[in-house]
């Protein structure tokens, strides 16, 4: 391997941390690295894979306003490993938001966090709730060959080259980016059209839009969602023809929200509701579809059969958690991002459009999460979903499920005690000639070690274990959203 330091930071988080969001398997890098030809410490690098492995996270550099940092709130970094003829190189890169470089200026933090009042930000600035800093930390997607990171309260979508890990700047659409909202993180891109689908949310009226960008990376279409309220979405959904967007009962308060109070409210008789809209449809074409009140943060995809929408997502029987009484802030807290406690479990619902009725099933009882599929298969009939295991307690992920949603079968693959993985998207081999036929590529954070690792499975046989394991130059801080882009992806 030869390993290159970059850019080293400073970090201004307290000498003895306690937070358990940057501590441990959280602890922020504060380097940049270009590594080349990694070292394969285990099995190998298969030749056919071929491609770009991306995985964002939250990585903070100073203390919270008030000192009351969530893992959402995190500056972005990527990190990411380029396959090739059966070597790897890495680099990682802080994603150099208009937030970070004006925090970096002033040696502090100036936008208060997501469990901070927005009234203590020193400036103006992002967000559905307004006034956050855009961290751009959520997501990452590669469209038209540029690498898209994306932040969940919406922000601008910042574009990196997804190979040299150059800095773009925020993507502009052809001058008709959505300045005054943003868009939210899920960005979906249809490899099969190379549209990019997106949308955004607020506190305005019509409250929710809907976008297609060109595989140019153009705007060309742009329309209103409209809801009834602020509402706090977080993923959408594509098939051939259809974009479903969603409005779950899991909002602000609105009696709170005129006293400039966020206070989420699950209004538990209230039902879910799921807007089909044909992809270059107008408003006037949404079509409504209830379903057992919930929430969705991920959905793994969504298909047509006959006049049936299918979708599978992640239903949650437990969305929302309020203070216990004698609870500390701290435990509800942890509760909150822990999939356990949400009871996250993969869920399939049924829109018939010409009914305009729901089914809905639930598919697996075990809590589970952050749903990949073969990206080919995005928008179509699609067999195998791949889902990360959560650490009770935590959100953490100690291990990898893989569900044949056809032959009913289902594999696991649990982690040593204190490894744990990302999100771990299928990545087709070369020249597939099937569904399944590919790897999952996962980064690996293990504390017994102190190392990290990026790993392959063969995607047909998680239950085997990793094939490869190739070693990365520092131990990296678990994250959030990975994507993987093919070696044809990334021409654009
Ligand atoms: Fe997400």
């Amino acid at each position: 391997v030869n390993v290159r330091i970059v850019e080293r930071f400073v970090s201004k988080l307290p000498p003895s941390d306690m937070h358990p969001y940057r501590t441990g398997a959280w602890r922020p890098n504060l380097v940049e690295y270009d590594a080349t030809d990694l070292d394969v410490v285990a099995g190998e690098i298969p030749k056919d894979l071929e491609g770009v492995y991306l995985r964002n996270t939250e990585n903070p550099l100073f203390e919270a306003i008030d000192g009351r940092y969530h893992p959402f709130d995190g500056d972005g970094m990527l990190h990411a490993i380029h396959f090739h003829e059966g070597k790897a190189d890495y680099k990682n890169r802080f994603v150099r938001t208009q937030g970070l470089a004006a925090e970096l200026e002033l040696g502090q933090a100036i936008w208060a966090g997501i469990l901070e009042s927005p009234e203590r930000s020193e400036r103006d600035g992002w967000g559905a709730r307004t006034r956050m800093k855009d961290a751009s930390s959520t997501d990452v997607v590669v469209h038209a060959g540029v690498a898209l990171t994306s932040f969940y309260q919406c922000g601008d979508l910042y574009r990196l080259d997804p190979r040299t890990m150059e800095q773009l700047g925020p993507a502009d659409w052809g001058g008709r980016f959505p300045k005054d909202v943003g868009v939210s993180a899920h960005t979906k891109v249809d490899e099969r059209t190379g549209e990019l689908l997106f949308f955004n949310y607020g506190k305005q009226a019509p409250y929710m839009h809907y976008g297609v960008v060109s595989p140019k990376g153009e705007l060309v279409h742009y329309v209103p969602i409209p809801l009834p309220g602020p509402r706090l979405p977080h993923d959408m959904a594509f098939t051939e023809n259809f974009s479903i967007l969603s409005d779950f009962p899991i909002y602000w308060d609105p009696a709170r929200l005129e006293e400039n109070q966020h206070r989420a409210r699950f209004f538990k008789e209230t039902p879910s509701r799921f807007a089909v809209i044909p992809r270059r449809g107008t408003t006037e074409d949404i079509q409504w579809f209830e379903a057992d009140p919930t929430y969705v943060l991920h959905y793994a995809n969504a298909y047509e059969d006959g006049d049936e929408i299918v979708l599978d997502g992640y239903h949650q029987g437990d969305p929302l958690h309020e203070l216990r009484p004698g609870e500390s802030p701290i435990t509800l807290f942890m509760r909150s991002l822990d999939m356990h406690e949400l009871k996250t479990r993969l869920h399939r619902w049924r829109f018939n459009r010409k009914t305009g009725t729901t089914k809905e099933e639930v598919l697996d009882d075990a809590c589970t999460e952050f749903p990949t599929i073969n990206g080919a298969v995005a928008g179509r009939r699609h067999r195998y979903v791949y889902s990360a295991v959560g650490e009770p307690g935590f959100f953490l992920f100690s291990g990898l499920v893989r569900y044949d949603l056809e032959g009913g079968g289902r594999q696991e693959y649990r982690f040593p005690k204190g490894v744990f993985c990302s999100e771990s998207p299928m990545a087709p081999r070369t020249h597939a000639r099937g569904e399944d036929d590919g790897y999952l590529v996962t980064f690996v954070t293990d504390m017994n070690r102190d190392v990290s690792e990026c790993q392959i499975f063969d995607a047909s046989a998680i239950d085997r274990g990793p094939i490869g394991r190739v070693a990365l130059p520092e131990r990296i801080s678990s994250g959030t959203h990975a994507h993987w882009a093919s070696a044809a992806a990334l021409v654009g």
